[in-house]
């Protein structure tokens, strides 16, 4: 690890509970490989203190920090300054101090679109099915609405959630850019059989549940379909093998945490982040864990 002197700059992660986070050894693996003097740490900080920690960390000169559960809604109000795709998303994942005034912002659909750009794939005029209506679906539809993609088709366990996420698509982004459909429906069979692009944004799959499957059958995809699951525990979910048995190309959740950390990294350093360190850093932080049980 990197020398802390009288002069490191302070970045972090904010939380409760944040032990488990990945973003302490992503981060300060980058910041080692630039040579950047600067340390990562992560800030484990009750709802009721949210404030009290935010003006501490004005006071003492914290540069940036990542924002994690249950801080991404509440810290809304304590901002001096949202960014744009962070008010649609309705959530933080990363503030930045500027002197005495405090900006927020959202990497994580732009790093998913950015994943998607670096694996060679443009979201521009493509038909997408996303399953999923919670906070990862969010980020991942605004951001793939901005990126100009032509039909985003939601389906959720919770119908009503899923309705909701499309109205603001449509009435916030561009009118008809988000349809519903009926979550394991006939109608759900035949958009993901025709869609170029089909991402779980739920946590069917997750470990420990990792011989769940968002879709009890997955019909034949196009032979260019993408399929992208946001889940990076376990890297390879049943949902991904079964495209795989297919043929499809598919992208596991590693790629969309590398890169919204990078797009934060990028905000707080103004340096071109080292994309490959901070992937390297993450895989082997999840065979530790994954050792360990
Ligand atoms: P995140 O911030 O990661 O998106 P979330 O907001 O809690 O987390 O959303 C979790 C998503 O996974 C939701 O879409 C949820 O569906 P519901 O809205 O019906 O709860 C979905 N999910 C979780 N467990 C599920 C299950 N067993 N079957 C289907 N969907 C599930």
């Amino acid at each position: 690890m990197r020398e802390i002197l009288g002069t490191t700059q302070v970045l972090g992660v904010i939380g409760y509970p944040v032990r488990h986070s990945f973003s302490p050894p992503m981060h300060n693996a980058a910041l080692e490989a630039l040579d950047l003097d600067f340390c990562y740490v992560a800030f484990e900080v009750e709802p009721v203190r949210l404030s009290a920690a935010i003006e501490g960390m004005k006071a003492l000169g914290i540069v940036g920090l990542n924002v994690t559960i249950p801080h991404k809604e509440t810290l809304l109000s304590l901002v001096d300054e949202i960014g744009e795709e962070a008010r649609l998303i309705g959530a933080l994942n990363t503030l930045y101090f500027d002197g005495q005034r405090l900006y927020g912002d959202n990497t994580d659909g732009r790093g998913f679109v950015a994943s998607l750009r670096a694996g060679g794939e443009d979201p521009q005029g493509k038909q997408v099915v996303v399953l999923g209506a919670g906070g990862s679906a969010r980020a991942v539809t605004v951001a793939l609405a901005r990126a100009g993609a032509k039909e985003i088709v939601l389906a959720n366990r919770t119908q009503v959630r899923a309705e909701r996420l499309a109205e603001m698509l449509n009435t916030r982004l561009r009118p008809g850019v988000a349809r519903v459909v009926q979550w394991q429906s006939a109608q759900l069979q035949y958009e993901l059989g025709r869609a170029d692009l089909i991402v779980n944004t739920t946590s069917v799959g997750m470990h420990p549940q990792e011989e769940a499957c968002p879709v009890a059958d997955l019909p034949p995809l196009l032979p260019e379909a993408l399929v992208y699951d946001i889940i990076y525990n376990p890297l390879e979910t049943v949902f991904l093998r079964r495209a795989m048995a297919q043929g499809a190309r598919t992208m596991n959740g590693v790629e969309m945490l590398v890169y919204q950390g990078a797009l934060s990294f990028q905000l707080w350093t103004g340096r071109e982040p080292p994309i490959e360190v901070m992937r390297e850093a993450l895989l082997r932080e999840l065979q530790v864990r994954q050792k360990r049980g």
